[in-house]
């Protein structure tokens, strides 16, 4: 592969090809059409001084190597993103609630839906206002609370995706409140199979795969629940293919709202670190719900969640056509190849002053993705 290297007139050394036309600032003729290697060019010492009188500073050249990059740790550490995210207080609220829902299931007290009900509540307001879905999600591997931040995460993008879909917002309280506590039947789980280092063996995987039985057990216990939510709760782990458990239902038979958390559970599974599997980046879990993925969820579903994630969802960390590295920070709807990013670097690879730049409206293009700043850390 080869990738595009601004350069500076004055650094050229040895062969080279050119990645871009040389234009003359002085006619506005092409003097060197891209693809042309540096031996080619008749006296390129002499065109290079005319070019740097004529006021050009850099050429593109082809280089077998990306650009640099810092280390991802670094970007993570120093760059904020300026828009506006699900707020902590509301993330904070919905974690103390679920905990709580934790204790009262664990203590077998009377449950009560209000303590889920509420936050969600919350949640459906800052869904409703703010663009930086996937930026929210939460980050696991600080507090390894895998029930409580997997629930929050599957909830804020199966809202996300319902509202999309244009469902009311009773349907949509629904999903939030049914994606957090469809993994409740996981505390009856031996925790030595949850915990687990390592892969499952055939035995372990059959228990785990009883989870969303249990969920509707206990669920079942809580007065006045909406059927909806049992119901979708009880299947989120059917899939369209037939392929999903406990069932192995297809289609049709799939709850509506069950079909929605199935994806947002499957993209929070692939972004997360588990005792037994690394997690990976974002742009590579949309890839797979793209690809191999798709004969398992409905068509409707995946457009939805690409509609507000894109191809580079928010976090993603990509090169630029002039060789600076930038953050994703907003996709935009309809040119899901050209989001809105923030520039970090410089084509050295050295931190700059960030700027937004809206590659809709830019000549500037994503050559590469490089990695991911991941989910949001959270202490709670
Ligand atoms: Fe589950």
């Amino acid at each position: 592969m080869k990738w595009k290297k601004p350069t500076d007139l004055s650094e050229l050394d040895g062969e080279f090809t050119f990645a871009e036309d040389v234009i003359d600032p002085r006619s506005g003729a092409v003097l060197i059409s891209k693809g042309t290697p540096s031996s080619k060019v008749k006296k390129l010492d002499r065109v290079i001084s005319y070019l740097q009188e004529a006021g050009v500073r850099k050429i593109v050249i082809f280089e077998d190597r990306p650009p640099p990059v810092p280390p991802i740790q670094e970007i993570k550490r120093l760059v904020t993103i300026d828009i506006p995210l699900i707020s902590s207080r509301v993330i904070h609220l919905s974690l103390m609630s679920f905990k709580d829902f934790v204790r009262e299931v664990k203590s077998e007290h009377k449950i009560d839906l209000s303590s889920i009900a509420i936050p969600v509540k919350h949640l459906f307001q800052e869904i409703m206002n703010t663009q930086a879905i996937i930026l929210s999600l939460l980050d696991n591997t600080i507090n390894l609370d895998y029930l409580a931040t997997h629930a929050l995460n599957v909830a804020i993008l199966s809202m996300a995706i319902a509202k999309r879909l244009g469902y009311s917002y009773k349907e949509i309280q629904t999903i939030g409140i049914s994606s957090m506590l469809k993994d409740i039947g996981m505390l009856k789980i031996p925790p030595f199979i949850v915990m687990k280092k390592g892969p499952l063996t055939e035995d372990e995987r059959e228990q785990i795969k009883l989870h969303p039985i249990y969920s509707l057990t206990v669920l079942k216990q809580v007065k006045k629940i909406d059927t909806n939510i049992l119901i979708s709760a009880y299947q989120h782990h059917e899939w369209v293919s037939g392929q999903g458990y406990p069932l192995g239902l297809k289609d049709k038979d799939i709850h509506p709202l069950a079909q929605i958390i199935a994806v947002a559970d499957v993209f929070d599974a692939l972004t997360s670190n588990r005792t037994y599997k690394e997690k990976i980046p974002s742009y590579q879990a949309i890839s797979k719900l793209l690809g191999e993925a798709t004969i398992h969820f409905k068509k409707e579903i995946i457009d939805a969640f690409f509609s507000f994630s894109g191809l580079y969802p928010q976090g993603s960390v990509v090169n630029l056509s002039n060789g600076s590295t930038a953050v994703v920070s907003e996709n935009n709807e309809g040119t899901p190849l050209r989001p809105k990013v923030k520039v970090i670097t410089n084509y050295k690879g050295e931190f700059i002053t960030p700027y937004v730049v809206n590659l809709k409206d830019s000549d500037l293009y994503i050559t590469n993705v490089v990695g991911d700043i991941g989910k949001r850390s959270i202490f709670y």
